[in-house]
Formats: C-alpha cells, sequence, structure tokens
C-alpha cells in the first residue's frame, strides 16, 4: 500500500503544477470565445481532492492576462471567486458576488479610479 502524499485544501501552485493539457486547452477555447464576444461557459465537477482549485488557479493566470492564451492572445478577464450556499437568500448572492467583484477591480492597478467609479455606481 503506498502513502497517498496529496492533500485536498493545499492547492498545487501553478509552478509545480502538472498535466491538465486537454481541460486547459478546453477551458483557453472558452476564454478566447468569450473574449470575441461569444460567450462560452463550463462546469468542472468532481470529488474532493482531484485537483478543481488547482486547476482554477491555473486557468485565473490565463484569464487575468498573466499569462498568454495558446494562441499568444492575452486575456484581461476579471476573476471572481465566491462560494455560494443554498441559506443564501438572492441578496446575499449579489452582496457576495458585489463584494468580490470589488475586490478583484481594485487588484487591477490600472482600473482603480475606474473600479471606485463602478463600486460607486453599484452601491446605488
Ligand atoms: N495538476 C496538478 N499538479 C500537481 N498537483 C496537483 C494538481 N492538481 C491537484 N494537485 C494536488 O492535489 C491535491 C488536491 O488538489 P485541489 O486542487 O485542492 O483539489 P480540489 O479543489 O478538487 O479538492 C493538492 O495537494 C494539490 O496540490
Ligand atoms: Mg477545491
Amino acid at each position: 500500500m503506498k502513502f497517498n502524499p496529496f492533500r485536498p485544501n493545499s492547492i498545487a501552485p501553478p509552478d509545480l503544477f502538472h498535466g491538465r493539457d486537454e481541460e486547459i486547452a478546453f477551458i483557453e477555447k472558452s476564454l478566447f470565445q468569450t473574449k470575441n464576444g461569444n460567450p462560452q461557459h463550463f462546469l468542472i465537477e468532481g470529488e474532493r481532492g482531484l485537483g478543481k482549485s488547482s486547476l482554477f488557479l491555473k486557468v485565473a493566470e490565463q484569464a487575468v492576462g498573466t499569462t498568454l492564451l495558446i494562441n499568444n492572445e492575452k486575456a484581461n478577464f476579471i476573476v471572481m471567486n465566491v462560494e455560494l450556499d443554498s441559506s443564501q437568500s438572492f441578496v446575499d448572492i449579489l452582496k457576495t458576488i458585489a463584494a468580490d467583484f470589488k475586490r478583484a477591480l481594485s487588484e487591477k492597478e490600472k482600473i482603480k479610479t475606474l473600479a471606485a467609479g463602478v463600486w460607486d455606481f453599484l452601491s446605488k
């Protein structure tokens, strides 16, 4: 019997990330289509410890433009991380999304000023 070295909840950082070429290619295609005005959605599901969070951390780098897409195009998406559950009301969900939207926008140094304006607009 072999000891399993993998620990769920300790996400593989992108530099240690290995494999998942097929999944990454699929997600890149979705990012590219979406960037060009044809939004494409996808859902990743799987058991705990399967590597979902690590995959998303990896592709988030491409989504925000830290690394390029496979065709050398640069994406410039705003990546938000929200955890939703069935106890949340519609307003709770909106608040959760708005809070992370604010955080994601303010991370984008270049558009900080714009972010403040958008937040004011949303708050109203
Ligand atoms: N592509 C990968 N390359 C290397 N290690 C990985 C990879 N994907 C996941 N792991 C490792 O597997 C474990 C579970 O990954 P995680 O992303 O937390 O899974 P999930 O979100 O599906 O529960 C962690 O120890 C993580 O570091
Ligand atoms: Mg996870």
